[in-house]
């Protein structure tokens, strides 16, 4: 009931008296108000006081005589200082019988403190307030924290740091160096340690060390002895650090107890920096190194060889320079080829080598195949042509890749040989498709249907016909040159008003079958041996309507059976006795040589030999004009291929019922043997 009244009794006053006091000087006294006659009512009083830096204020009460409360809540001095707001006091240390629970002395560490006084709207009795009185006194801040790395000296309103000798103060004036930095190593090799190696390397350090040797030289680095660094590498050496630049070059931080690797050359000028921190007592480091003249690389010039052959080059080395196999010296200066040059490991670790190249040799153009194709990209070593042939009436004969080897030459991909590939007629190839028809009882051929055909025509005006049997060889009858050695050639040719772009196909020679006779022998014909090779002045270019026929394989003297067809063509006679002016052509089939020796003949019988093959039908034949004329079968191997068995020979002056043709398969290897005789070599290198 009585703390209540009190609350509602101090709300309806006025607010207390209220003052503060600053107290700057090293000492001074301080009481409450009206001392010690006895404090009013409604008091608050304060007293901040402030002694110099590197001073703490020592407060000493000398009297406190103040209303007690519970928790001194009514009347009080209270003290704030270093941050604490220390309990409030009140009670009296001067009154006998009283016990006074509070320290009667306060110190700060700091430089202010502030002292309030309190009184609340009543008193039961006289309390006669508090005195005290305050001096500045001296902190030693060596013993309160220890604020330098090495000695601490106190002295009054301060302290002061000092070092170990062969320290220094730091400009913190707080911790100790060592003077480690500055230091530029000139000479070719040295050594470097951590300060005092190998004891205990010095804390709070920042160290700096520089080797800066001759340009054109390379310093390289090892770390030499014990290595032992604080710090743990693995979390990237948060306590001391160590680390090596040079140039873009950074190697560390380095720390912990294993001995860093700086591998290869540095250049010429390398830092190395360390870093202490506060604490910790380790070895340090050791760091020896040398230098080399800057190196030059090994590979000089792409497909160069180099001698002599080392595994590193050093600034004025030399060495001669040649080029692989494949390539040839370039001075690019001189604009020639070279064999060899002298280059020289220049200063900057370069080889004054740029004047020159190795060039891949160049093989040229390969060589042009007669009816053939080169395809190439490059003519250089290592490059590659694939030959091909004019298809379809050339095939390749060989192998079609050449590459371009080290010594300029296009080989043989396979064989490594220079010989070409040749481009070889296809033989047999025509447009016919089976069709049936009757030269004699015969129809119009189309161009390409008897692409071998050829038209002969004697000096004397004789008409006959022949076969192209390869690009440059005719097969014929013999009896064609019975009057004359000479016969105009033409190719290509179906309708006779037209004119083949070949033109004529000169002739270089007629080779008549040795064992020919003119046919007329005893009043008996004679046409034994009926055949003749022409060789042609020069190569037909094979095309649609000119190509070879082919000749009879091993074995071609056997005969299809009877009755097997086979075409014969020609200008020759037609039923009307008309030469005809488009090709003829009719299927006929061989039949037994009886149906010839029993034909009519206007004089004495002929002679028949096995040489000789009877062919045709009632009102199919060939007649004047065909002879020399093929009569061409299909193969049956190969059925898109056509094989010349017959040549158009003699039969009854009448034509219409069975014709006699030289039996080509006997003469085959005569054909052969002949042509081969007569190849020319030259045309074999086939140059164009
Ligand atoms: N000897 C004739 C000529 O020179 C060929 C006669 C072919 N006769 C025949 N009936 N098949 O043209």
């Amino acid at each position: 009931m009585y703390e209540h009244t009190k609350v509602i009794l101090s709300l309806l006053l006025l607010p207390p008296v209220s003052c503060t006091i600053s107290l700057k000087g090293l000492q001074g006294q301080l009481t409450s108000l009206d001392y010690p006659q006895g404090y009013a009512n409604d008091l608050q009083q304060s007293w901040e006081i402030e002694v110099p830096r590197g001073y703490g204020i020592k407060l000493s009460f000398t009297h406190i005589d103040i209303e007690p409360s519970p928790d001194c809540a009514y009347d009080h001095v209270q003290i704030f200082c270093d941050e604490i707001l220390h309990p409030l006091i009140c009670g009296s240390n001067s009154r006998e019988g009283k016990q006074f629970q509070f320290p009667q002395e306060y110190y700060t560490t700091g430089k202010w403190m502030r002292v309030t006084f309190v009184s609340d709207f009543s008193n039961e009795e006289r309390y006669t307030g508090f005195a005290a009185y305050y001096t500045a006194v001296d902190i030693n801040e060596c013993e309160e924290e220890d604020p330098c790395s090495h000695y601490c000296n106190n002295y009054i309103g301060g302290f002061h740091c000092s070092c170990r000798p062969g320290y220094f103060l730091q400009e913190n004036q707080r911790t100790c160096g060592v003077n480690c930095s500055g230091e530029v190593l000139t000479s070719f090799k040295g050594v470097i340690t951590s300060p005092n190696y190998p004891k205990p390397y010095a804390e709070n350090s920042q160290c700096q060390y520089r080797i800066q040797i001759e340009q054109g030289f390379e310093v390289i680095l090892e770390f030499a002895e014990d290595f032992d660094v604080e710090g743990d590498p693995s979390i990237g050496c948060t306590s001391d650090v160590l680390k090596v630049t040079s140039g873009a070059k950074k190697y560390g931080p380095f720390c912990g107890d294993q001995a860093p690797v700086v591998k290869g050359h540095l250049s010429n000028v390398v830092e190395i920096t360390f870093d202490t921190d506060g604490h910790g007592q380790k070895k340090g480091w050791k760091i020896i190194y040398r230098s080399t003249a800057k190196q030059c690389s090994t590979d000089i010039l792409e497909h160069s060889i180099i001698q002599p052959k080392k595994v590193e080059y050093d600034y004025k080395d030399s060495v001669q320079l040649h080029c692989e196999s494949g390539f040839e010296l370039y001075d690019i200066q001189r604009s020639e080829h070279i064999s060899s040059a002298l280059v020289h490991c220049q200063k900057d670790g370069s080889w004054n080598s740029n004047l020159y190249i190795c060039m891949p040799v160049d093989c040229g153009p390969p060589t042009k195949l007669m009816n053939g194709h080169e395809n190439f990209i490059s003519t250089v070593y290592t490059s590659q042509n694939q030959y091909s042939c004019e298809e379809p009436y050339y095939k390749l004969e060989g192998n079609a890749v050449f590459n371009c080897s080290e010594e300029a030459e296009w080989i043989d991909a396979t064989s490594g040989q220079l010989t070409l590939p040749k481009c070889k007629p296809v033989c047999g190839n025509c447009l016919l498709s089976s069709k049936t028809g009757r030269i004699f009882g015969g129809q119009q051929a189309k161009p390409g249907y008897f692409p071998w055909q050829l038209r002969l025509v004697t000096t004397r005006g004789e008409m006959g016909g022949g076969a192209l049997i390869s690009d440059r060889w005719v097969l014929t009858a013999a009896h064609l040159f019975d009057n004359s050695l000479q016969v105009e050639i033409h190719g290509g040719l179906v309708d006779l008003r037209r004119r083949s772009p070949e033109g004529e196909l000169p002739m270089e020679l007629a080779i008549i079958h040795p064992s020919y006779r003119k046919q007329v022998e005893d009043g008996q014909p004679n046409f034994n041996h009926d055949i003749a090779l022409i060789k042609l002045r020069e190569k037909v270019k094979l095309r649609s309507n000119l190509a070879p026929v082919c000749l009879p394989g091993p074995g071609g003297a056997s005969l299809p059976d009877d009755g097997t067809l086979g075409y014969i063509s020609g200008w020759g006679r037609m039923e009307k006795r008309k030469l005809a002016v488009i090709l003829q052509y009719a299927e006929v089939p061989i039949v037994s040589m009886d149906e010839c020796k029993n034909s009519n003949y206007d004089g004495p019988k002929p002679v028949f030999t096995p040489n000789m093959i009877c062919a045709g039908l009632p009102g199919v034949d060939s007649c004047q004009g065909d002879s020399g004329g093929p009569y061409v079968f299909i193969d049956l191997q190969n059925p898109s291929r056509h094989v010349v068995r017959g040549i158009v020979s003699f039969g009854p002056q009448e034509c219409g019922n069975y014709g006699v043709y030289t039996h080509v398969g006997n003469y085959v290897d005569w054909i052969e043997t002949t042509m081969k005789e007569h190849e020319d070599r030259e045309t074999d290198l086939e140059v164009i």
